[in-house]
């Protein structure tokens, strides 16, 4: 699908250094059927500083907010994985443009990239920002937020990382919510703390996040819904049960 956001100019994205493309990893290997972490990538070596903070962007979009949050936080690494090629190119050059070394993009899916490929504990804030709905019943299984989404959420966050969301659909919030009980109840394993969503420095007066989308939805005085899951710590007793778990469901989607 072409959008026409690059207006006919030729994007230059810095291919593997900021835009980097999943033909640059080595293939999964076959262990990887018995061995969840043989295919793991340290993808904080992908920065010049890979001792700093790592967060990463679900569906970057036009890279808006890594631009604007990434320049605050020089002191942090961010990469943003989008999907669709126009978009992730947008980005790309967009942060090639503003020079900055602590931003990367990915051109894959970000689902299929954190279940496969990030290693555990590597990650302190995964953002999601207007993820989208796939309102059709139907497709709903292509919906970025599902119990093994939120494992692998929960699998790849720091002690105390985070899960940021914000969304302007109705009936997506309320799938969320739905998931988000469940990993919040007390007796789930694993499990995450809901909180009340807190603004970046990045956004501007009267702004979530301030994305494109969230600017465009804005001037449609659509409402938003926005939480923050935090990484609740695994007790070994738990961990224990649920390895002996018989059909885990989280595995399952
Ligand atoms: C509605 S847009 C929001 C973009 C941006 N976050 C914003 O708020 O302006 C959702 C974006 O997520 C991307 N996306 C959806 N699912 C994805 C996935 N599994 N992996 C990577 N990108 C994805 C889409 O291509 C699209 O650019």
């Amino acid at each position: 699908m072409s959008f026409g956001i690059d207006r006919g100019k030729d994007l230059d994205i810095a291919p593997g250094v900021v835009a980097i493309s999943p033909e640059e990893f080595p293939p999964l290997p076959d262990a990887v059927a018995d061995n969840p972490d043989a295919g793991r990538l340290d993808v904080r070596s992908w920065f010049p500083d890979p001792s700093l903070p790592f967060e990463l962007e679900i569906g970057s979009g036009k890279g808006t907010f890594l631009v604007q949050q990434a320049a605050l936080q020089p002191d942090v690494n961010f990469l943003g994985i989008e999907w669709a090629k126009e978009f992730f190119t947008y980005a790309a050059d967009r942060i090639r443009r503003h020079r900055m070394t602590n931003v990367r993009m990915l051109h894959t899916d970000a689902t299929e990239f954190m279940h496969w490929r990030l290693p555990d504990g590597c990650c302190r804030v995964v953002h999601l920002y207007f993820s989208d709905p796939w309102p059709k019943k139907r497709h709903h299984k292509r919906r970025v937020v599902q119990d093994r989404f939120l494992k692998d959420v929960h699998r790849i966050l720091e002690p105390d990382g985070e899960l940021r969301i914000v969304t302007d659909h109705m009936d997506y919030w309320g799938w969320m919510e739905e998931h988000f009980a469940r990993w919040c109840a007390p007796d789930h394993t694993p499990r995450f703390e809901r909180l009340p969503f807190e603004r970046p420095e990045s956004a501007g007066d009267g702004e979530v996040v301030g994305t494109n989308f969230e600017r465009k939805y804005r001037r449609e005085g659509r409402p938003f819904n926005a939480a923050i899951l935090r990484r609740q710590p695994v007790e070994e007793r738990d961990a224990e049960q649920e390895s002996s778990r018989p059909g885990d469901q989280a595995n399952q989607e």
